[in-house]
């Protein structure tokens, strides 16, 4: 029966870090994966992590199961930290939240539970998303299409398009938003602009799916989660996924979070019976050590302050790479405006060049990004950003 199998082409984000990986140029530079890296290229287990995993490690006397909506102490404190203290809707009893494998994982589940609730809905995403999302949304049986968002002419978001686009959709139509540090563009909506969409959900009844995957290494941990807050506390009914892959360098311990907002909390409940069982049917519960460490860390005063100067640490080392290639690219190629590089956040941005430059990036410079010239700034190290802003300045002249 394999025999009538064709071969897949690789994964475009994940076959990128395994070309970046066979690469033996000392010189080559990783812009592809999102993977938050120091100066020296290298990607640390947090000092936070290592504290609260030996705390854990220390405790755990069973590796007995735990349950499909995992660990209970670190769903309580992942609503917390995505909802911020007190929040009126989690104080109301409408908020349900399950342990996930992941941001994919959390991105799944509500997938599934949305098809369930609505076999015939459509999830609308942003031109462009993540290349994941598609997917990671159809896979479970939902239709796709797509809204306006990004605009390539000023880097930011083509805000008048997007809501004429979501003014469209009829009632009960998913849309999926990112909370924060957009993937792959990095432009995000001003607090003004999150109100404004607000108001066009409310009215048409559309259904939001906020994807949170990097609180924190936008703007800070609470103003990245301006928008999830928001719908939160104005919304009847709300999806978010969140991933503790980037804040906490958690990514290969698979570690994320699904929450429901409900209308009441006897929905909610029946939410979460649905979202157990579709977890026992797919992976039955969620690996739990990267969850025991957000729970150790987000429930310990020191170490969460530790955890906080960390992720602060990694935010304003972003936002300086940022700047420093807006002022290298200036003076490489001053024929074209850069800044909006330096306005985005979060770890992507596009440089704006052409798939054949792209290639030529990576064949000549060794350097390494997605097709569309989506870069990880975090990639970047002061050794060779000057290299970079030069690279791209000779294939923009090239052309
Ligand atoms: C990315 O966008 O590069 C990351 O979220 C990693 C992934 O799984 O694609």
């Amino acid at each position: 029966m394999f025999e009538r199998l064709e071969r897949m082409p690789d994964d475009p984000i994940l076959g990128l870090m395994a070309a970046f990986r066979a690469d033996a140029d000392t010189r080559k530079v990783d812009l592809g994966v999102g993977v938050y890296r120091d100066d020296r290229g290298d990607t640390p287990v947090l000092d936070s992590v290592r504290r609260a995993e030996q705390a854990v490690l220390a405790r755990q006397t069973s590796k007995t199961y735990v349950a499909p909506a995992g660990n209970a102490g670190f769903n309580q404190a992942m609503e917390k930290l995505v909802f911020g203290e007190g929040h009126a809707t989690v104080k109301a009893g409408r908020v349900r939240t399950v342990q996930a494998p992941g941001g994919c994982g959390a991105l799944r589940l509500g997938a599934e539970l949305i098809h369930l609730a609505m076999p015939d809905a459509t999830v609308h995403v942003s031109t462009p998303t993540w290349a994941n999302h598609v997917p990671l949304m159809t896979g479970s049986g939902m239709k796709l299409d797509r809204y306006a968002y990004y605009d390539a002419r000023t880097g930011g978001v083509n805000f008048g398009a997007m809501m004429e686009a979501l003014d469209r959709l009829p009632q009960r139509a998913v849309v999926l938003l990112h909370g924060s540090c957009h993937n792959p563009t990095g432009a995000d909506l001003s607090e003004a602009q999150w109100r404004d969409v607000l108001a066009l959900v409310k009215r048409r009844g559309l259904v939001p799916f906020i994807d949170m995957a990097y609180q924190g290494l936008g703007t800070g941990v609470a103003e990245d989660a301006f928008g999830v807050r928001l719908f939160a506390a104005e919304l009847p009914e709300v999806v978010v996924a969140v991933s503790c892959s980037k804040n906490f360098g958690l990514y290969r311990e698979r570690t994320g979070a699904l929450h429901l907002i409900s209308e009441s909390p006897a929905a909610a409940d029946a939410v979460l019976s649905q979202l157990v069982r579709i977890a026992r049917t797919i992976y039955s519960m969620p690996p739990d050590h990267g969850a025991a460490i957000v729970h150790e860390i987000l429930t310990n005063d020191g170490l969460r302050a530790a955890w906080l100067d960390e992720v602060g640490a990694m935010r304003t080392r972003i936002a300086n790479l940022r700047r420093d290639l807006v002022s290298r690219l200036a003076k490489a190629y001053p024929q074209r405006d850069f800044s909006f590089i330096e306005r985005q956040r979060g770890m992507f941005s596009y440089l704006g060049v052409n798939v054949d430059q792209v290639r030529t990036l990576r064949e000549k410079h060794h350097v390494y990004m997605t097709d569309d010239s989506r870069s990880n700034i975090a990639g970047l190290r002061n050794e060779n950003i000057g290299c970079l802003a030069e690279a791209v300045a000779e294939g923009l002249a090239a052309a």
